[in-house]
């Protein structure tokens, strides 16, 4: 039986060598040229006005924070409400930064619950950290408008959410800063890389002195705009080497006229795990909010004592994830632990079943007549051992 796997990118192989070929070929691989492409790109198609293309999402949100701490004088031990439920990424950068995270509970869909961000809001909250987790946008307008009313920056992590639209429109543009993934199983795989997306035209000026160590005038401008190599530069800052660079861009350039139709079939495929698994006995399918049309990263399932159900879907050579573990349960983040009970009992019965363009709709039936006998054997284990 051929195994399942839960993410298997694809790539447009011909079509990403001859983008890489230019850039052997020109002798240029790194920081400028197609990176300058990619942020013309990725602006044309969101229809963000600013974006910077980093080496991954994780630069991009230390960055978000590094550069609103700064702007608007956050003190350390300043608090930011955020998610357990996520990659821990989201949270470590508040650590960097020297910032108290603050985790507040999640709704039915996964993300952050306004209500319970409203009872997190103290005088020294200073931001959202929001998570689309798996493509979806929870209840993100009513946390834009809590931020407005607080005053509070949103800074939307947005790493599952390459293409996910609300009413017609990219998301991104709702946060004073978006930071994308196009890690290797992302949705626009590249290798490792992302990219971050200020509201304000003068953060994202002042973003690109940080991304390659602070260093005034990147080597491609110099090269370009003079005509010939100009060596002089100042250093500005003690910046950070995050920028991406031309190999990466080539990959995403391509993966980028391909967004669309892959998020698309991506939806076709949670269709019809939908028509197989609503209302099956013993799991409930997590919920994507009506106006979101979502990039259908995950598509996640909750079940009762999952890791059960896991070790059984192993057995039928099909291999789903967990996004993600309650961050709190890890020991770096266990003074919150207990605090968020809604994203605890969620992070012990999530599944995240095979989601990638590779799957077929025989694929969707096989894996979903697995989840259901698994469910069934796992249920009559646990009538068994109760009687
Ligand atoms: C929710 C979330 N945030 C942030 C990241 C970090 O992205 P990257 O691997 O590009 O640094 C990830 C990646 O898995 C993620 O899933």
């Amino acid at each position: 039986m051929e195994a399942i796997q839960l993410f298997v990118p694809t790539f447009r192989i011909e079509e990403c060598l001859a983008e890489i070929r230019e850039c052997l070929e020109r002798g240029w691989t790194g920081l400028g040229y197609k990176t300058v492409e990619f942020e013309d790109a990725w602006k044309e198609y969101t229809g963000l006005p600013h974006a910077h293309f980093l080496n991954s999402a994780t630069s991009a949100l230390h960055l978000a924070i590094r550069l609103l701490k700064e702007r608007d004088g956050w003190q350390d031990g300043d608090e930011v409400i955020t998610t357990p439920l996520t990659f821990v990424s989201t949270n470590h950068v508040l650590l960097h930064e020297n910032l108290h995270p603050v985790f507040a509970d999640v709704d039915e869909s996964l993300c952050l619950d306004p209500d319970s961000v409203a009872k997190r809001i103290t005088d020294k909250t200073r931001a959202v950290m929001f998570v689309g987790l798996g493509g979806n946008i929870g209840r993100l307008p009513e946390i834009v408008r809590l931020c407005r009313r607080h005053k509070l920056r949103l800074i939307l992590d947005a790493a599952h959410m390459a293409g996910s639209r609300w009413h017609g429109v990219h998301v991104g543009g709702e946060a004073d800063v978006a930071c994308f993934s196009f890690q290797a199983v992302k949705n626009l795989p590249t290798a490792d890389s992302g990219m971050i997306c200020f509201a304000d035209g003068d953060l994202d000026a002042d973003v690109r002195k940080w991304t390659w160590l602070g260093i005034n005038k990147d080597t491609y401008s110099r090269t370009i705009s003079q005509g010939a190599y100009k060596w002089y530069y100042e250093v500005e800052h003690a910046g950070f080497k995050y920028h991406g660079n031309s190999i990466m861009a080539a990959l995403g350039l391509v993966g980028l006229k391909y967004l669309d139709q892959d998020n698309a079939y991506r939806r076709q495929l949670a269709a019809w795990y939908e028509a197989e698994l609503n209302g099956a006995a013993g799991l409930s399918v997590v919920p994507v909010t009506t106006g979101c049309e979502s990039s259908r990263h995950l598509f996640q399932i909750r079940v009762a004592h999952r890791d059960e159900v896991m070790v059984a879907l192993n057995g039928f050579q099909i291999f789903p994830g967990v996004h993600y573990r309650d961050n709190t349960s890890y020991p770096m983040y266990a003074a919150a632990h207990g605090s968020c009970p809604q994203a605890h009992r969620a992070s012990e019965e999530i599944i995240s079943l095979p989601m990638h363009i590779g799957l077929q709709h025989r694929d969707v039936l096989r894996v979903c007549q697995a989840v259901r006998s698994a469910v069934a054997e796992s249920r009559g284990q646990q009538r068994r051992r109760s009687a």
